[in-house]
């Protein structure tokens, strides 16, 4: 088959379709599923509020298993820089400052490395603080579940008393 063959062919199939799949599509807009045209952009959910301001004045959520990062009861904004040099974290939690500032102290699971064993320092691992523990927010959960943690009411009570 030479190539000017081909193509006639090709135009032909493609205007069969085009008047089989026309009249059954005549005006028919496709409706998208999310509600905006399909070219518009994505309009962004609304920004949440973090809730907390200065430290001890925002009640903690309880944790409902264990090894979940608690979540931060206070305001991060002014004091979030995590830098290789600087951890503003832990000039509240770190071991040398926590007394002194009556913060709790990094968890525990913080002094082990990744195998368990117990480290003398703080693992590097658990420096970027905000990548497990997240601020406050009031947003209700997308989806219901029933889910109840493993963490008997006393011992709950207890690691968000500290
Ligand atoms: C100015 C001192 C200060 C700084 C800086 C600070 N915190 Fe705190 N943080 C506290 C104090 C005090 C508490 C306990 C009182 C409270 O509940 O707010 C606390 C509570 C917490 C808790 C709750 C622990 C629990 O048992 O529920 C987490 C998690 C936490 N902070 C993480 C962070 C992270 C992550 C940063 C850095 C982004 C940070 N904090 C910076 C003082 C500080
Ligand atoms: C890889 C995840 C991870 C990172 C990174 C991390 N944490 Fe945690 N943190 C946890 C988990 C899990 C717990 C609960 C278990 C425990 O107490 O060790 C916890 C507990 C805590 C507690 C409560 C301790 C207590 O005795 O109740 C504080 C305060 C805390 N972390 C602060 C920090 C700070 C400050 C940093 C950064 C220097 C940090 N964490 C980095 C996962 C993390």
């Amino acid at each position: 088959m030479n190539n000017s063959l081909k193509t006639t062919f090709a135009v032909l199939a493609a205007l069969a379709c085009w008047t089989l799949a026309a009249p059954g599509m005549a005006g028919e807009v496709p409706k998208a599923l999310r509600g905006t045209d399909v070219a518009a952009p994505d309009p962004a959910p609304d920004a949440k509020k973090f809730l907390g301001g200065k430290p001890g004045g925002q009640e903690k959520v309880a944790r409902t298993f264990r090894d979940q990062p608690p979540v931060i009861p206070h305001a991060v904004e002014n004091f979030d820089e995590i830098t290789l040099d600087e951890n503003q974290c832990l000039s509240c939690h770190g071991v040398d400052n926590y007394k002194k500032k009556k913060a709790p102290k990094v968890g525990d699971s913080h002094f082990r490395d990744r195998d368990g064993k117990l480290l003398e320092h703080a693992s590097a691992a658990r420096h970027n603080c905000t990548q497990c523990h997240v601020q406050q927010v009031d947003a209700p959960p997308l989806v219901d579940n029933d889910f109840k943690g493993d963490l008997v009411a006393g011992k709950s009570a207890k690691a968000s008393k500290k």
